[in-house]
């Protein structure tokens, strides 16, 4: 969005240049100094990129030389051309450099003055520049708000009773300056003490939002930041995205080795994750249902002999990996933890203990067991005389991946299906195994369908199967395991297919033969019931976030984020420690409710999304707020990271 009005904004005022050069005459003293002069210079200039850029450097620099006091003329056009410059920057996405460049504008009343005040100002708060912005506009109240919730949250920041609520500051903060560098370190930190503190370092969220802000500040701050800690971020970023969210972390490992070649946690990430890359199926023909059913030319055999054969000390060469990764991990710990100014005290704890005590809770060691899984799964079809042991390794491995999955209820559950004749598993949880990790989702079919009495008992359960495997397509796959069970499924479908129809000319019959005997008795022919028409939609719960921002429908994102303001400062006054833990608690649902109002209403598509499940009339129209584990899925097919920018509120 930003881009595109950016775009013609850069054209209009392009445009405006033209028209204007036509009517503006002038004589400077000497030749070159001549308005006409400088104005033919950028003529040509239409492609607002580096190369414009450097040329409008050059003309600026000449244009320096011929600045006078009665040369007023001369200082409107050096206005015209640092606008256009600051434009430019920004639309390459140097807002810093930007800022410079409008900051070069003088206060002369003009349109270019005017148009740069503005942005500077958005940049100015974006960036948490309070003192840049109370010179520039001393009305302006926002530093305010942004210095009392900054109050509240050092004081959390000293009292671990109150750390639970720290997002009630950290939230508005970024909502209003989303580029403060100090603010998005704090939370970064938070969030990465919240990861490793919690018992399964495996919150997907948590990762993902540290991957962003580090992001965030690397693009942002690039200048600023030490070589050393860009690096250290590069590699926190890397580690992330391969271990907890199981993605490719080659952009931020080469960024790391471009700054030092011989940087050593990168270069061995870097090596191992090369050297996997060359063994494993993508990840996209695991995860990705389409692509999962379909066919592929995948080497089981190279992947199995590669993983199960054992290496180096007897250790099969899946566990030496593990291994390594975990002591390249722990290896590292303070780099992870450490120069953390602010929230130093944090970490003092964590860096005494290995990071990673559990390890089988990373996303991707679950993806490698889940590559043997289906390795031996494939392997198991195969006419190869070590088919048995294919057989009893997939149990092995497919068995363990699983348990390691499913919660505890949702183990017993399939336990259950397993042993009991008439246990049955629900649609929802199927589908979200299917949608998550579809190899595991057919290794418990595939269990439950070779049950000795499947065949001729629980039909509800049988139904269940059946339904899956025409939703998901299961009949029409290329993959051979999948084929043999749908052979089997396919199989009870047509005999319960021939049994319903056998059921239902019976039925039939019997109505017909009812209706006989009824009209031999009153000699009238019965009315057709009519069904009851169904319920009409629940009604709609959700919240009106219009209401909490207190805004109309048709309010424009200026006008959202003037409100968000405004009920930021109302709700949070700089007292909190004063009031009763239930006042506390009020503030706390209420901040919340703001927040979440402002995230859906300042950001364009979600907003829409939330409008049309508000007028649509979808049933129930319930607005979606996070990912589910299948957007995750979907997502990292897609291999693409992190969409950049979606933090910026409406400016
Ligand atoms: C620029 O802003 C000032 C003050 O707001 C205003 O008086 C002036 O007319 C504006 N100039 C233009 C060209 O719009
Ligand atoms: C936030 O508070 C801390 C601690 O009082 C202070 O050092 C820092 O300058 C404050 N930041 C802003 C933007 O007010
Ligand atoms: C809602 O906004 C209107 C003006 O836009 C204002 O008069 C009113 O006080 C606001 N209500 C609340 C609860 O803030
Ligand atoms: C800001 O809040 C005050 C009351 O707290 C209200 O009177 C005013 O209209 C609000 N302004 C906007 C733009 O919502």
């Amino acid at each position: 969005m930003r881009g595109g009005s950016l775009l013609i904004e850069v054209l209009l005022v392009f445009l405006w240049c033209c028209l204007s050069t036509a009517v503006a005459g002038n004589a400077g003293n000497s030749p070159d100094c001549k308005l006409e002069y400088f104005q033919s210079l950028t003529k040509d200039l239409k492609k607002f990129d580096n190369s414009d850029l450097s040329k409008y450097q050059n003309i600026a620099s000449k244009l320096e030389n011929c600045l006078s006091e009665s040369r007023t003329d001369l200082y409107l056009f050096k206005n015209e051309i640092y606008y256009k410059m600051g434009l430019i920057h920004l639309s390459m996405g140097n807002d810093m450099k930007a800022m410079n460049a409008f900051e070069e504008l003088q206060g002369l009343g003009d349109s270019y003055y005017n148009l740069s005040k503005d942005r500077l100002s958005d940049l100015y708060t974006e960036f948490g520049l309070w003192d840049h912005l109370r010179m520039l506009l001393p009305d302006d109240d926002t530093g305010d708000i942004f210095r009392s919730l900054n109050s509240t949250l050092y004081q959390k920041i000293n009292d671990p009773t109150k750390f639970s609520t720290i997002d009630d500051e950290l939230v508005p903060m970024l909502n209003i300056s989303p580029y403060d560098i100090e603010t998005l370190t704090i939370r970064a930190d938070f969030l990465f003490h919240k990861l490793i503190e919690s018992e399964h370092f495996n919150d997907l969220t948590v990762a993902y939002e540290i991957a962003r802000i580090f992001e965030t500040i690397l693009e942002k701050h690039k200048i600023r930041l030490s070589l050393d800690k860009r690096i250290q971020m590069h590699y926190t970023i890397s580690l992330l995205q391969l271990l907890v969210l199981n993605i490719e972390p080659t952009q931020h490992i080469r960024k790391c080795l471009a700054i030092d070649m011989d940087y050593k946690p990168c270069k061995e990430l870097s090596l191992l994750v090369s050297r996997l890359n060359k063994i494993n199926p993508t990840r996209a023909q695991l995860f990705d249902t389409q692509t999962y059913i379909s066919k592929n030319d995948i080497d089981w055999d190279k992947i199995v002999n590669y993983y199960m054969i054992k290496k180096r000390d007897g250790v099969i060469n899946y566990e030496w990996i593990r291994n390594k990764i975990v002591q390249l991990i722990n290896d590292n710990t303070d780099l992870l933890v450490k120069d953390r100014a602010i929230t130093n005290h944090l970490f003092e704890t964590c860096v005494k203990e290995p990071l990673v005590d559990n390890a089988d809770n990373f996303a991707f060691f679950r993806y490698l067991e889940i590559i043997l899984c289906q390795a031996n799964m494939e392997l198991s079809l195969s006419n190869s005389k070590n088919r048995e042991n294919y057989k009893k390794n997939m149990d092995r491995i497919c068995k363990k991946t699983l348990k390691d999955t499913l919660t505890a209820e949702e183990w017993g559950d399939f336990i259950n299906v397993l042993n009991k004749k008439d246990a049955q598993l629900s649609e929802e949880f199927l589908n979200k195994i299917w949608n998550m990790y579809p190899t595991l989702s057919i290794y418990m079919i595939s269990k439950i369908i070779s049950r000795k009495n499947f065949k001729q008992f629980n039909g509800q359960l049988q139904d269940l199967i059946i339904k899956f495997f025409n939703d998901n397509n299961l009949f029409n796959t290329m993959n051979p395991f999948i084929q043999k069970e749908a052979s089997v499924v396919q199989k009870i479908q047509d005999k319960k297919q021939k049994l319903n129809e056998q059921r239902q000319r019976q039925r039939q019959q019997q109505q017909q033969q009812q209706q006989r005997q009824f009209f031999q008795q009153f000699g009238q022919q019965q009315q057709h019931q009519q069904r009851a028409p169904p319920p009409p939609p629940a009604h709609n719960t959700d919240k009106d976030y219009y209401k909490i921002l207190n805004v109309s429908k048709d309010s424009n994102s200026k006008e959202i984020r003037k409100a968000y303001l405004n009920l930021t400062k109302k709700y949070h006054p700089d007292k909190q420690g004063s009031l009763s833990e239930n006042d506390q608690k009020k503030i706390h649902e209420k901040m919340s409710e703001i927040n979440e109002a402002y995230e859906i209403l300042s950001d364009g598509s979600k907003r829409t999304d939330y409008d049309n499940s508000r007028n649509g009339g979808g049933a129930g129209g319930h607005h979606r707020q996070q990912g589910n584990g299948n957007d995750w899925f979907n997502f990292q097919a897609q291999g693409n990271p992190f969409p950049f920018g979606n933090m910026r509120g409406g400016f």
